[in-house]
């Protein structure tokens, strides 16, 4: 995800700014750059790939002299890494570097195209900056005032006005934003860690308020421009704990950044309400012929294609093979010339889903990869790629990158059915609707079934095995769950279709053996009840992850413990109730005092077979 930093004091900028950058690397990016004030003029050095590159840059072509400047780590959105692309971007008074997503850039870009205004790079940033140039009236704060007023989404700014070079300015919405105070010098950045070096006193930015920097003061306007008082903070996290945010653990800390990272991910692949996968290589006439399709994948990335084939075979009555990556590539499976393989990898590279790809390429298939990390060997191979936006994932146990090959599948879907003609356009608006509601459903399940999935999991520790069910869909996140639970806690689980259970495994259950069941699917939800009822007649604690309406007509006592999730457009419930048995999974392992950002025995990124 992208980074932002900022200074304004008597210290050489440029070196400030790239160091700052370094302090954010961990977030991952592609492009980096700076723009300082020297003898006020704006000097902008930026280049694609990393912090090393724009080093050797600034060193060529001669660092920016000053003492005032932003700097910016991309983690590309719109348009392709590339020096162009970087930031910052500038309109002839204006230079920014950004955070986030512009939803409605291509609306303002058409507005100021018509204006006359013209455009080097492909970014929603760029737009910002040629509106805050066309919007300018001398007075920077009215300026982005007026900006703010226009513009759509999620960002954070920093921004750099030619005529006061004296001073930067910084204003955010969602995206995370700080302000520095030091003695005789202040800063910007996204996260603690990029200051930490130069002061620990920082003031965390709101919604909409505007921070003016100049070295020896920093004052805050709030959206009407009426002077603010904050609140001084001082850090007193190490460095380490610094790039957590806060929280304990990557993991907990990656579950909640799961609503940014699905927005990140949808937006710019949605256009007019209906899904766009043009700069993915996918057309809508190029879905018409594929009549079968295999997804590929290893462990969590192959639940997620498990999600897929369900939501794939019923919006778009295409039939979907799910492969475990191993599996499939040393079994000589059947492969069709023009069959459809879709590969889901976060690393991107997997070596057995490397491979399985590779095979499924050799026999004439089109490749789809679905992948997180920039420029890995899957995403370079593939015939056609959907990046999952989620930034980097550091914990080994995947969470966002999950939640995100989710989102990608429900699109593609959605594409999938308008292509084979089996939704209408109408009800493909409204499927994409129902999906940009979900951040919101995430962030609602986060914020009020942490606690109770962290007491619930105070209950889990005892255990020495567990069996997850659910019925279709509800099967498949069940598989995730499982996965959650015992790569991080080591505890043995096993997720089961819930119909399959009294066809052997149910002679497992007794009162030592917890079971935890999902139902968010309406039509289905009686006959997994009836299952709950099964095991706990044989002694099972069970724990019911459900809708909110589904927990409302529940008879007393059918499950011990009932976490309800919001009641969603069904089909993308996965989406939503996937997020407490994440958690539940998180707490489990801190309870029996693991390191579920390092699990024991597996490594973030398998490249070996
Ligand atoms: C589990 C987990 C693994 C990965 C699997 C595939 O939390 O992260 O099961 O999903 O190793 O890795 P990628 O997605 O990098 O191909």
């Amino acid at each position: 995800m992208c980074g932002i930093v900022g200074y304004v004091g008597p210290r050489d900028c440029s070196d400030v700014l790239v160091s700052a950058l370094e302090k954010l690397e961990y977030r991952g990016y592609d492009s980096a750059g700076i723009a300082v004030f020297e003898d006020n003029e704006i000097k902008t050095v930026k280049t694609k790939g990393k912090l090393e590159n724009l080093k050797e840059k600034i060193s060529t072509e001669g660092k920016p002299d000053g003492h005032v400047g932003i700097g910016h780590t991309r983690w590309a959105t719109h348009g392709e890494p590339s020096d162009v692309n970087s930031h910052p971007h500038s309109g002839a008074r204006v230079t920014i570097v950004h955070n986030g997503i512009i939803e409605n850039y291509l609306e303002l870009k058409e507005f100021l195209v018509s204006q006359g205004r013209t455009f080097l790079s492909d970014t929603d940033t760029e737009v910002v900056a040629q509106l805050l140039d066309y919007k300018y009236n001398g007075d920077p704060l009215e300026t982005i005032d007026s900006v703010l007023a226009e513009v759509k989404g999620s960002f954070a700014l920093g921004i750099m006005f030619k005529d006061f070079p004296d001073r930067i300015f910084a204003v955010r919405r969602e995206s995370p934003l700080i302000v520095g105070v030091g003695d005789g010098e202040s800063f910007i950045a996204s996260d603690v860690p990029a200051i930490l070096q130069y002061t620990r006193d920082y003031y965390l930015l709101e919604h909409d308020e505007i921070a003016t920097l100049a070295a020896d003061s920093v004052t805050f306007v709030d959206e009407h421009l009426q002077p603010i008082e904050k609140e001084l903070k001082t850090a007193d996290w190490d460095m380490e704990a610094a790039e957590k945010g806060g929280y304990a653990h990557y993991m907990i800390k990656e579950i909640h950044e799961q609503p940014t990272a699905i927005k990140t991910t949808i937006i710019p692949r949605i256009r007019d309400g209906l899904p766009c996968l043009e700069e993915c290589g996918i057309t809508l006439d190029k879905l018409k012929d594929f009549k079968n399709i295999t997804i590929v994948a290893c462990g969590t990335a192959m639940h997620a294609g498990m999600v897929g084939k369900y939501v794939i075979e019923d919006l778009a009555r295409v039939p979907v093979n799910v492969d475990i990556a191993s599996e499939y590539r040393y079994r000589n499976p059947i492969i069709n010339k023009g069959d459809l393989v879709i590969i889901i990898s976060q690393s991107g590279e997997t070596a057995d889903s490397r491979e399985a790809m590779r095979l499924a390429k050799s026999r004439g298939a089109q490749t789809l990869a679905i992948v997180n990390a920039k420029g890995s060997s899957i995403a370079r191979e593939a015939d056609m790629l959907i990046y999952t936006l989620a930034g980097p994932e550091i914990a080994v146990a995947s969470t966002k990158a999950y939640i995100t090959q989710l989102s990608v599948m429900y699109l593609f879907a959605f594409e999938l059915a308008l292509a084979k003609e089996t939704i209408s356009v109408a009800e493909c608006k409204r499927l994409v609707a129902a999906l940009l509601k979900m951040p919101d459903a995430v962030e609602y399940v986060i914020d009020n079934c942490e606690e109770k999935c962290k007491y619930i999991a105070t209950k889990l520790i005892a255990a020495d095995s567990l069996l997850y069910i659910g019925r279709e869909l509800d099967y498949a996140l069940s598989m995730e769950g499982s996965l959650k639970l015992k790569e991080v806690s080591y505890i043995h689980s096993e997720s089961y279709a819930a119909g399959e259970l009294k066809h052997g495994t149910i002679s497992l259950i007794d009162k030592d053996m917890p079971v935890i069941a999902v139902a968010t699917q309406t039509d289905i939800i009686p006959k997994t009840i009836s299952n709950i009822v099964e095991v706990k007649s044989r002694g099972a604690k069970v724990i019911l992850v459900c809708t909110d309406t589904c927990a409302r007509a529940l008879d007393e006592g059918v499950a011990d413990y009932v976490i309800e999730v919001p009641h969603c457009e069904e089909l993308l419930m996965p989406i939503s109730a996937v997020v407490p048995l994440q958690i539940l999974a998180y707490y489990t392992a801190v309870n029996k005092g693991n390191d579920p950002d390092k699990p024991r025995n597996l490594a973030k990124s398998v490249t070996v077979e």
